[in-house]
């Protein structure tokens, strides 16, 4: 899923609700075996003097941790990718300038599928609510920080031992929790295709109609969420929709140099 406002995420993986801090989900892809990612499980060392026989990123390491002998540890890679991670801030797209008060910046097809989104009839907003277009959110003043996990039904049910697909199942071992997932932020949806955890929706279209069936198994899913219930859109509102989804691409963030690959330059 995106990286967009990730530091605004109260809960990082599809199907995990105790993982909530970046420098730990680095460490899992980084030293993790199960699945093995980066593969650097014992390599510790290794890492470190790669990291360190690299001129500049070894002159930023100083100048990022001024105070330490040796600034290339395994923490500070952890904080340096995990701070990196929290400068992913995407606000500025049409939807954002129209909040703020510019009504020319969305379309009236925009407006139009904004209202859909955020109606009873869809039931969007109930999970991609707030300023991520996501239920899953920390920000200051909270007592607690938000976070859910929903089944949208896109896999029928399965026995708890055989399910690929087990969702936060995987860790709560109970059978109620098989296919509930983390809803994703929305944000910049329209260049972050395919969809899903596992990829299996190619595009928006199919993602509309997945929720207009009720999700993909549809009914009879008997912990499916009674905020996918399935609904029957015209081309039209269909269009109107997409086209609101559209509106939450931010090219200023897409485009920031900042985030270009800094070896590709
Ligand atoms: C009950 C909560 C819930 C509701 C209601 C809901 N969603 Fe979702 N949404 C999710 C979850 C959970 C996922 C991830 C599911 C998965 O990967 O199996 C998701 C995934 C998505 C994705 C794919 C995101 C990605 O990065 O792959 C899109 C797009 C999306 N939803 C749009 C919508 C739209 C549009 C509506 C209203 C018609 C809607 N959702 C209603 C919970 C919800």
């Amino acid at each position: 899923m995106s990286l967009a406002n990730v530091g605004y995420s109260s809960r990082l993986a599809w199907a995990n609700p105790l993982l909530d801090r970046l420098e730990h989900q680095a460490a899992i892809v980084i030293f993790g075996e199960e699945p093995v990612e980066m593969g650097m499980a014992g390599l510790q060392d290794v890492l470190l003097q790669r990291l360190s026989d690299d001129p500049a990123t070894a002159a930023r390491f100083e100048a990022a941790f001024p105070d330490h002998d040796r600034p290339v540890t395994t923490l500070h890679v952890l904080q340096a990718i995990a701070s990196f991670e929290r400068s992913l801030v995407s606000f500025g797209s049409p939807y954002d300038r129209f909040v703020a008060g510019d009504g020319e910046a969305l379309s009236d097809a925009q407006q139009r599928g904004h209202e859909l989104f955020v109606s009873e009839r869809l039931e969007c907003f109930h999970c991609h609510g707030g300023p991520t277009f996501s239920d899953t959110l920390r920000h200051d003043g909270q007592l607690v920080s938000e976070f859910g996990f929903h089944v949208t039904a896109l896999y029928a049910p399965e026995v708890l031992a055989d399910a690929a697909h087990p969702g936060i199942a995987e860790i709560t071992r109970r059978e109620e929790d098989v296919g509930r997932f983390k809803a994703p932020t929305l944000r910049n949806i329209a260049v972050t295709a395919p969809y899903m955890h596992d990829g299996s929706l190619p595009t928006l279209e199919a993602v509309l109609h997945h929720y207009e069936h009720g999700g993909r198994a549809g009914e009879g899913h008997p912990a499916r969420s009674e905020f996918v219930s399935g609904f029957i859109l015209t081309d039209q509102e269909r269009r109107d929709l997409l086209s609101f989804l559209d509106a939450l691409t931010d090219p200023t963030f897409l485009t920031d140099p900042r985030y270009a690959d800094p070896l590709g330059q």
